[in-house]
């Protein structure tokens, strides 16, 4: 069990940090008026205002540098929640930080292919740099370092994302020197995407607000060049061989009877037994599976479909 930040009193019954709460710094920035009108224009984004916790929580974060104590009270206030249900959404993404966080948010994959590709090394060098270990922060303030799951880019292993930018097919040295540039306040671009900012503008952007100053910054970072290479490289080699995926049913016209063509088609190849346009044949489908033929609920006496 943890304990939720903002409830001094409670512990957790949910979340995966158990992690103690640190209290509040005496120096973190107050959370103003302007934030509270802030959570209001997220509130009233969604039907259902409690839709709006997510964000509202990295409002809170882009403020404060993490999930304050402070902020979970501001979130469970407007939304007629109590900090326990605040703190148990909080609590279980990794995402919400619960210790300040330092101006930026290194992540190192350390998940099956970035690992096997050097993740781990890259986080042990770090984590000796920086002298801390996962989630903690130097002691300059200026990196939080944690280890992360998959952060979905494995065709660029092993990756580092700083304040959830991308810093592609790292290796120890250049994952040093990035590290090394970011406490010189220098701010190295991401290998594709937006320019970087830090932990504390990248959660107001999560919020849903812009972190740029200006709709020209903007514009400039969401026209950020980058390229897809790794990711392209399956098709270069199969335009190379000649090679191309069945075309797809038309999804734009309509069957006889009104159905979309596609579902149509499908209806009508599945009728005449013809074989599926792409992937394995429907007998090979039988071939290896957990179910045995005649156990699929329905027909094994478990199933809803028999009484
Ligand atoms: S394993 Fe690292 S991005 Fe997928």
């Amino acid at each position: 069990m943890s304990a939720l930040p903002g409830s001094a009193e409670g512990t957790a019954v949910t979340g995966l940090d158990s992690s103690p709460v640190q209290p509040a710094p005496a120096d973190l920035p107050p959370l103003t008026e302007q934030t509270r009108l802030e959570a209001r224009e997220i509130m009233a984004r969604y039907p259902q205002a409690r839709s709006a916790l997510l964000p509202m929580l990295h409002l809170v974060q882009s403020v404060q540098g993490y999930v304050s104590p402070e902020g979970v009270a501001l979130c469970a206030e407007e939304l007629g929640l109590t900090k326990a249900e605040v703190g148990a959404v909080a609590t279980f993404y990794t995402m919400y930080k619960r210790r300040p966080t330092g101006r930026h948010l290194v992540s190192v994959c350390t998940n099956t292919l970035c690992n096997v590709l050097g993740g781990q090394r890259i986080m042990d060098a770090l984590s000796a740099d920086l002298g801390v270990h996962h989630d903690e922060t130097a002691a300059d303030g200026s990196i939080t370092l944690e280890h992360a799951e998959c952060l979905a880019a494995c065709d660029y292993a092993p990756v580092v994302t700083v304040d959830y930018e991308f810093y592609d097919q790292q290796d120890v040295e250049s994952a040093r020197e990035l590290v090394a540039a970011l406490r010189r306040g220098e701010k190295p671009h991401p290998t594709r995407g937006a320019p970087l900012s830090d932990f504390r503008g990248v959660s107001r952007q999560l919020a849903g607000f812009s972190q740029w100053a200006d709709a020209d910054a903007e514009a400039a970072a969401i026209d950020a060049p980058w390229s897809a290479g790794p990711t392209l490289i399956g098709v270069h080699l199969a335009d190379e061989r000649g090679e191309s995926a069945p075309e797809m049913p038309r999804a734009s016209a309509t069957s006889s009877s009104g159905a979309p063509a596609a579902e149509a088609a499908g209806v009508e190849s599945a009728q005449r037994g013809a074989p599926e346009p792409a992937g394995r044949s429907l007998a090979d489908q039988n071939d290896g599976t957990d179910t045995p033929a005649g156990s699929e609920p329905g027909t094994s006496g478990q199933g809803p479909g028999k009484a």
